[in-house]
């Protein structure tokens, strides 16, 4: 699935999701020298701290506007503008990390495959994404309202991959990978106060509704709201019913 980024409102009324993967920076554990590869840097935060470690870091992104505001929030960093299920380097990284971006990759065979291909032998892979059930609420209460109001092209559209434990482990161990850790949690997430669904599906749903006009669009959301109070407010404040797959896998781990 497409969605196009707008870096400002994502580093102003998202940034739990960079703050969440700093705590992953605790089973990547970068050292001085290493050479590592953070797939989907987004607005560049991680990046830098795994740079302060003293490894030298690259971060990726799909999107142009990550790279321009990563760049822009720290100029001496790496940053390139690639694809993750289609990206190659010369050198040989000894991690790759990656925080909350695998599962806007519906083509996940080929991203294991780039991984696997950008590690050396011994190399690991850490990283967190949306497990099975993650957003659950959001994607049945999405689902129904679109599609009861017609809009099925739109519902097609909702393909965000995640995967249980058994399943990912089985695609890395098909690449080379032996899965040293792996967990599936709960991360119910609070928004910040004054922040509501509406404003994390402009977010984060935006490739989902594109073409519809703003009443539609509108309408559509209100539906949701509706659908989701009962669901998703806890003492007046709006939570996100996050599931994250949490893995740190070495690649050919026995050569
Ligand atoms: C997440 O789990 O981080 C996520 C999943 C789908 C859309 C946005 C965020």
């Amino acid at each position: 699935m497409q969605n196009t980024w707008n870096s400002e409102l994502y580093e102003k009324k998202h940034s739990y999701v960079f703050k969440y993967g700093e705590d992953l920076l605790g089973l990547l554990r970068p050292e001085k020298g290493e050479k590592i590869l953070d797939l989907g840097s987004g607005t560049g935060h991680l990046t830098k701290l795994i740079a302060d470690s003293g490894a030298q870091v690259i971060g990726i992104d799909s999107s142009q506007e990550m790279i321009d505001q990563s760049s822009k929030n720290y100029p001496s960093l790496n940053f390139k503008r690639m694809d993750a299920a289609n990206f190659s380097f010369a050198e040989k990284f000894d991690a790759v990390f990656s925080n909350a971006v695998l599962h806007w990759i519906s083509e996940k065979e080929k991203v294991v495959k780039c991984i696997s291909d950008a590690l050396k032998d011994g190399g690991r892979f850490v990283a967190e994404f949306g497990g099975k059930d993650n957003i659950k609420n959001i994607v049945e209460s999405l689902n129904k309202t679109l599609l009861s109001n017609g809009y099925q092209e739109n519902a097609d559209r909702i393909n965000w991959y995640f995967p249980s434990i058994g399943e990912y482990s089985s695609l890395l161990e098909k690449y080379g990978f032996e899965v040293e850790y792996a967990a599936h949690f709960k991360r119910n997430t609070f928004l910040d106060e004054g922040v509501d669904i509406i404003d994390w599906l402009e977010m984060f749903g935006k490739g989902i509704l594109a073409g519809l006009n703003s009443k539609e669009k509108q309408n559509i959301l209100s539906s949701i709201k509706e659908n989701l109070s009962s669901r998703n407010i806890k003492n007046g404040r709006w939570f996100i019913d996050y599931k994250r797959l949490r893995i740190l896998a070495i690649k050919n781990s026995n050569l």
